[in-house]
């Protein structure tokens, strides 16, 4: 039997588009935006449409390989294929290249990294143990791993930076940060969030507290905040500093399993006197079950640490066991919640 270019396609086809191809062809997308991510291609298009040929010129690439990978992207967003054969970024493109502000090109290389990809794998071994698959894979916790080996530790503190553009102006001005004081972000990373807070509180000082090889790049040294901050680099379940008025916890608890929350949350309200605030910033899991977004993030932990996202009661647990009463949880526009408590 002839297939005719215009017959439907039986939906039971194996072939077919569908929920199920979409999951089974997952790292082939994600394989496809790596390549592209690598090869810059989105920076070879900001000035306008290219074929695929004139791409490859560019980057020295094989030209018709490169037009099958840009085919699959544009079907799934990222580009435009127009009726000569040119490529143009979409808005989902655009934000794949490196020059633009809040660009995602570091955190597409992190999550399509060897380091994502082999713990990946390991997921049905997983669901048999229990065990974390990046510490099957690598033989070492993952952050045990950043620390021994700067190459990895930097394209992860590059990850975690570039999800602090936007999103950390987005967090920043959904709360109503005090004007005077300090802050102290513990597990800050290189300090984009900080410099967010502080650049709209010009009154306010900051600490940026984390492991002292992220500290050492930090992001602070702009303008708008100098002379009102310091960074201090150490272990946050032994020490953290003291003296803050409000202490920062953001995309820390999720990497960690409740016995490690709460050596954390224990040091950081040694740290914090009565009354002081604390804000801790994650996903908040409905706790109906209801779909969102951070049951993504949720597999990445699996994957990846011994954390989880967790529900507003499992927080509330964690932060009544360490001394600190929840006050509220303040949704955001961005994926994370804001958790306030206080020590008690
Ligand atoms: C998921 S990142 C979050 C970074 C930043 N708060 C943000 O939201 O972009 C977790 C951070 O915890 C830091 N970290 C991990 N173990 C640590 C430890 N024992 N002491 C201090 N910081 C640690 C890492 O270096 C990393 O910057």
């Amino acid at each position: 039997m002839s297939t005719s270019p215009g017959q439907p396609i039986d939906p039971m086809d194996p072939f077919t588009p569908s929920p199920l191809n979409q999951l089974l062809y997952g790292h082939v997308y994600s394989a496809s935006v790596r390549a592209v991510a690598v090869h810059r291609i989105p920076d070879l298009l900001a000035d306008g449409p290219r074929t695929a040929g004139e791409l490859a010129a560019s980057a020295g690439l094989h030209a018709t390989s490169l037009r099958r990978v840009l085919r699959v992207l544009a079907m799934h967003g990222l580009f435009t294929l127009d009726d000569k054969g040119a490529f143009a970024l979409t808005e989902a493109g655009e934000q794949l290249r490196t020059d633009v502000p809040g660009s995602q090109h570091p955190m597409a290389l992190l999550t399509t990294d060897e380091m994502f990809r082999r713990a990946a794998t390991g997921i049905t071994d997983t669901l048999r143990t229990g065990t974390t698959s990046f510490e099957v894979a690598y033989g070492v916790p993952f952050f045990t791993h950043l620390a021994a080996s700067p190459a990895d530790r930097e394209l992860f503190d590059e990850g975690m930076a570039s999800l602090s553009g936007r999103g950390a102006e987005l967090l920043a001005e959904s709360y109503a940060f005090p004007g005077s004081g300090t802050v102290v972000d513990v597990g800050g990373g290189r300090g984009g969030f900080l410099r967010a807070v502080l650049g709209r509180e010009p009154a306010l000082t900051g600490v940026l507290f984390d492991q002292p090889e992220t500290v050492a790049d930090h992001l602070l040294d702009v303008p708008e905040v100098r002379g009102r901050w310091s960074v201090a680099g150490g272990d946050f379940f032994s020490e953290v500093p003291a003296g803050g008025d409000l202490y920062l916890l953001k995309h820390i608890l999720h990497d960690w399993n409740d016995e490690d929350c709460l050596r954390i949350l224990g040091a950081v309200r040694r740290a914090a006197g009565p009354g002081k605030r604390l804000l801790v910033i994650d996903a908040v899991l409905p706790d109906n079950g209801a779909p969102h977004p951070a049951v993504e993030l949720d597999i990445i932990m699996l994957m990846l640490v011994k954390g989880r996202e967790r529900t507003a009661p499992e927080f509330e647990d964690l932060l009544a066991r360490s001394g600190f009463r929840l006050n509220r949880v303040l949704p955001t526009p961005s994926l994370p919640s804001i958790i306030e408590a206080e020590a008690v």
